[in-house]
């Protein structure tokens, strides 16, 4: 969906190509999860199905187009357009989600969230303003969600965790990983990961390092993608240096087996790849069901899904 923005707001400019390709994918398992779901675990008492974008946005992208120059006969013209977001996406889905909940931690953003809610009272949103870690915290440790650990309770949810960079606290995977009735949907942020992890370890700074610990959920990372070799100096002093071994394929595979520490499935990535063909994000599902029947089903979805849009 687009539209032509009136407005002079500065809107919500993010993302590229890539970032269409990532929302579709989303919105297309949204589909597939509520249509699986719509009639269990029985057509009288179907669960309810919940919704959860950690790091909504504003509900739309603004683009940018050029129009007109030499060949159209016509002066360039920069034309803005408005296109449907992540929440945007999922308040279409058919059949819809029971409940929704955003989270957006920049004002601007959470109000324009508030705007959607109030148009669209009928449709169980709530609209969270602060950090999506901590919010999440908040509602799986409330009813209902914290009666569904285990995969016990009557919601099912879909979370999709869509941040900028290096912002999901590895906490965060576990609480969602701990309910076992929410399929999750990482944005796992390769090309911040690898430039963040230096040829030396010792050039990765203290802040930095720490955020890969969130990142990983280990500190193990500085022996696992670095080797670690010891020589003398001229004074016979030991020195060691931490040198990277992994290449960002191996990067993304070590991040994929970390994931798989705590999700019982953790997809195959979408590879999401800027303009000049660098791939910049994986797109991963994971889910902690207990289920096999229902990991079976989620990895029939996944399939579906990756076959349709991994050619883009
Ligand atoms: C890539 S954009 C999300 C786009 C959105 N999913 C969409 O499709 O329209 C990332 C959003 O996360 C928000 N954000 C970044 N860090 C956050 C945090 N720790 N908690 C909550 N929101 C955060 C940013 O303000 C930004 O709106």
């Amino acid at each position: 969906m687009t539209t032509t923005s009136t407005t002079l707001d500065q809107g919500h400019r993010f993302g590229g190509a890539w970032t269409e390709v990532k929302l579709e994918a989303v919105s297309d398992y949204c589909e597939f999860f509520n249509k699986v779901l719509v009639d269990q675990p029985t057509a009288h008492k179907p669960f309810e199905r919940w919704y959860f974008d950690a790091f909504a946005g504003s509900g739309t992208r603004r683009v940018e187009r050029a129009e007109g120059g030499l060949f159209e006969g016509k002066p360039v013209e920069i034309q803005t357009e408005d296109m449907a977001g992540s929440v945007l996406k999922a308040l279409k889905v058919e059949p819809a989600f029971h409940k929704l909940a955003f989270i957006e931690g920049h004002r601007g953003r959470f109000q324009s969230l508030e705007k959607i809610k109030e148009s669209h009272p009928e449709r169980g949103i709530t609209c969270l303003h602060g950090d999506a870690n901590k919010k999440l915290a908040e509602i799986f440790s409330s009813s209902p969600w914290s009666n569904q650990k285990g995969g016990r309770g009557s919601c099912r949810g879909l979370c999709f965790l869509d941040p900028y960079g290096m912002n999901v606290d590895w906490s965060t995977l576990k609480t969602l990983a701990d309910t076992q009735s929410v399929d999750v949907w990482y944005l796992f942020p390769l090309d911040a990961v690898s430039r963040q992890l230096a040829g030396k370890l010792d050039r990765v700074d203290d802040n930095k390092q720490r955020r890969l610990d969130e990142i990983f959920g280990t500190r193990q990372w500085r022996d696992e993608i670095y080797k670690t070799e010891t020589t003398n100096d001229l004074f016979a002093d030991l020195i060691s240096t931490s040198t990277r071994q992994f290449d960002r394929g191996q990067i993304e595979r070590y991040a994929k087996s970390r994931l798989n520490s705590i999700f019982r499935y953790a997809s195959d990535p979408l590879p999401l790849l800027n303009d000049s063909g660098r791939q910049i994000f994986s797109l991963f599902c994971l889910s902690n069901s207990a289920s096999d029947p229902a990991i079976g089903l989620i990895q029939k979805g996944v399939s579906w899904v990756l076959k349709k849009h991994s050619a883009r």
